[in-house]
């Protein structure tokens, strides 16, 4: 069969959009099809990994050989990460919502004719990327995403920085690259030895290139 230099090899993935109610039937969230990260699981299975996928809501189906872990909110999947642990690697591609509703209505709220719209309260969402990063039970490699639309490798690199991170994965995500929801990508991997410029490939792709990094990492 095919080689699996990540045989006995545990990573913890988290892929798609947060959702964080407003009451029973709203919410907010950031945009995310979760194809880059459940490709990312996919890829790392391949290669022998025991992976553990903590996806947010998305449309696609369950990676084949991952264990999944399906969550809504940012806060839940912060506990389904910190369960996984510990792990060898930590592979952080969700988009989590920066920030929830303080207190979600537990009744949906009403719309009243003639009175002004209901002022939302929001509160900090927790950084799991940065607290894994941080962590004492921090696996070897620690690594993330960084979408941007502006100053992509000077953003990169203080997020490598500020979350304690091995590697930042970052990407160009202006509208007009057509990266977000779309099926390729182009990355810039920023790590303490410098920065690699990865051309521009589909999402598989960027997983199986970021999957055999990883082995070879850990094979150091
Ligand atoms: O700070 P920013 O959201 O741009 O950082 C992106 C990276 O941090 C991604 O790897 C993302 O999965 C992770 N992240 C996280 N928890 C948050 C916010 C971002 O794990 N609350």
């Amino acid at each position: 069969g095919a080689p699996k230099p990540l045989a006995g090899r545990s990573v913890v993935v988290t892929s798609g959009p947060t959702h964080e109610p407003i009451d029973p039937v709203r919410y907010i969230a950031n945009r995310s099809s979760g194809k880059q990260g459940h490709a990312i699981a996919a890829a790392l299975a391949k290669l022998g990994a025991d992976v553990t996928l903590v996806s947010g809501p998305v449309t696609i189906p369950d990676p084949v050989g991952v264990k999944v872990v399906h969550v809504e909110r940012a806060e839940e999947m912060r506990d389904a990460v910190l369960a996984a642990l510990p792990a060898d690697v930590a592979v952080m591609v969700a988009a989590v919502a920066d920030w929830r509703v303080a207190t979600a209505a537990g009744n949906k709220i009403k719309k009243k004719p003639g009175e002004a719209p209901p002022p939302l309260q929001l509160a900090e969402n927790p950084d799991i990327l940065k607290t894994v990063g941080h962590h004492a039970k921090r696996p070897k490699l620690v690594i993330g995403f960084a979408a941007e639309t502006e100053n992509v490798a000077d953003n990169g690199r203080a997020k490598l920085e500020r979350k304690g991170a091995d590697f930042i994965l970052a990407n160009d995500v202006s509208p007009a690259t057509g990266i977000m929801g779309g099926d390729r990508n182009k990355v810039k991997l920023i790590s303490h030895a410098g920065n690699d410029d990865w051309p521009e490939m589909d999402k598989d792709a960027v997983a199986e290139k970021l999957a055999a990094m990883i082995a070879e990492q850990l094979a150091r």
